[in-house]
């Protein structure tokens, strides 16, 4: 007997164990295309999510996870989401390396090791570079996690500020994957992971160059995977790019101290570090906004114009409503 004769007789067997007036109801030809509809729509899905998947693997397989041979190197992991990234990466028995600009303030478990180094000069990253090659080996997933950011209109921001945005959120993972990317290549196998943003997708005001080197850090991680498929021949070695919404860390401080303004949603580091581990320990490349809810957002530049700036001023104005009730305070302490 076909597969197609199968189903049907377990269908109609599933069908005649219904009340009749939902019988008469499935059996109506209305009824029926619009479950063909949805069947199909269902295949669709679950074919794209598929092509997708292994379209991102590079249609490779995996080879298992075992931590003793794995090697995380973790940018910023000294505060805010990279500091839970490290505690979670650390419970799993994985060695864990730190880069912070800052030293820790806390007590690190026993298979993390910090190194202070700023991330932004190729001297510095050298130097640590060889002291992590000679003291651990080579790093088998690089975490381009750090990040600033600065608050100003393009107007007020001085240059060096502007300046220094791109070069933590964007120059350094050229200088970062420079150094270590090429133990990865030589294996084929390893993971880039670049921590991107919301605004990757979204410009806001006050935040311009925020914006700029989030979608710079996506546009980097972007042409990453095709030279490592097209011209280092290294199909293995892992891609992932992460957007968060808004997450509870020093970095938003003036917008948590003035949440009642925001009105809009802001994670705990402990949801965005689930999604970068999740993508680590799976050795899975991959897109992730969050929260998945958000996912729309990768549309908005596709968005006929009116709404994409609907969307824009939306975001910006909680900025705005967030700078005039700051001013507002200052003014009743004056
Ligand atoms: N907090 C948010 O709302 C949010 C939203 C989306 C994306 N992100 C991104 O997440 C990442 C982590 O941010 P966070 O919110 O945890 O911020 P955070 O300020 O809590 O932590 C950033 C860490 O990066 C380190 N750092 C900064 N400059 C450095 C340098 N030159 N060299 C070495 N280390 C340096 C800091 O010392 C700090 O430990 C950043 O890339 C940020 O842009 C944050």
């Amino acid at each position: 007997m076909s597969t197609l004769n199968l189903i049907t007789q377990y269908t109609q067997t599933a069908l005649s164990h219904l009340p009749e007036p939902a019988q008469d109801l499935l059996h109506h030809p209305t009824a029926q295309k619009a479950i063909g509809v949805l069947a199909a729509l269902t295949l669709l899905r679950i074919t794209n999510r598929f092509l997708s998947k292994r379209t991102l693997q590079n249609w490779t397989s995996n080879q298992p996870w075992i931590p003793a041979r794995e090697l995380i190197l973790l940018t910023g992991g000294c505060s805010g989401i990279g500091k839970q990234v490290m505690e979670d990466l650390a419970r799993t028995g994985v060695r864990v390396i730190i880069l912070d600009i800052n030293e820790p303030t806390f007590s690190l478990p026993a298979n993390v090791t910090f190194y202070k180094a700023n991330i932004t000069s190729s001297a510095d990253i050298a130097q640590v570079a060889n002291t992590i090659r000679e003291n651990h080996g080579d790093p088998t997933v690089l975490v381009n996690n750090a990040g600033i950011g600065h608050e100003g209109t393009i107007l007020d921001e001085p240059e060096e500020k502007i300046r220094q945005t791109f070069e933590v959120n964007t120059l350094s993972h050229f200088l970062m994957v420079k150094e270590f990317l090429p133990a990865m290549v030589k294996a084929n196998h390893g993971h880039v992971v670049t921590i991107a943003s919301m605004a990757s997708f979204v410009a806001l005001g006050e935040i311009v160059d925020y914006c700029c080197s989030k979608a710079s850090a996506l546009a980097f991680h972007e042409g990453l995977r095709q030279e490592l498929k097209y011209w280092y021949n290294a199909p293995n070695v892992r891609t992932s790019v992460v957007h968060p919404f808004w997450v509870r860390t020093p970095m938003i401080k003036m917008l948590t101290d003035h949440e009642a303004h925001l009105k809009q949603p802001i994670m705990t580091p402990q949801v965005v570090s689930d999604a970068i581990c999740k993508q680590i320990l799976t050795q899975t490349s991959g897109q992730v906004i969050l929260p998945a809810s958000q996912s729309v957002a990768r549309l908005v530049r596709a968005m006929p114009t009116w709404m994409q700036e609907g969307v824009r001023t939306f975001a910006s104005g909680a900025l705005r409503r967030m700078r005039i009730a700051q001013q507002a305070e200052k003014e009743a302490q004056a």
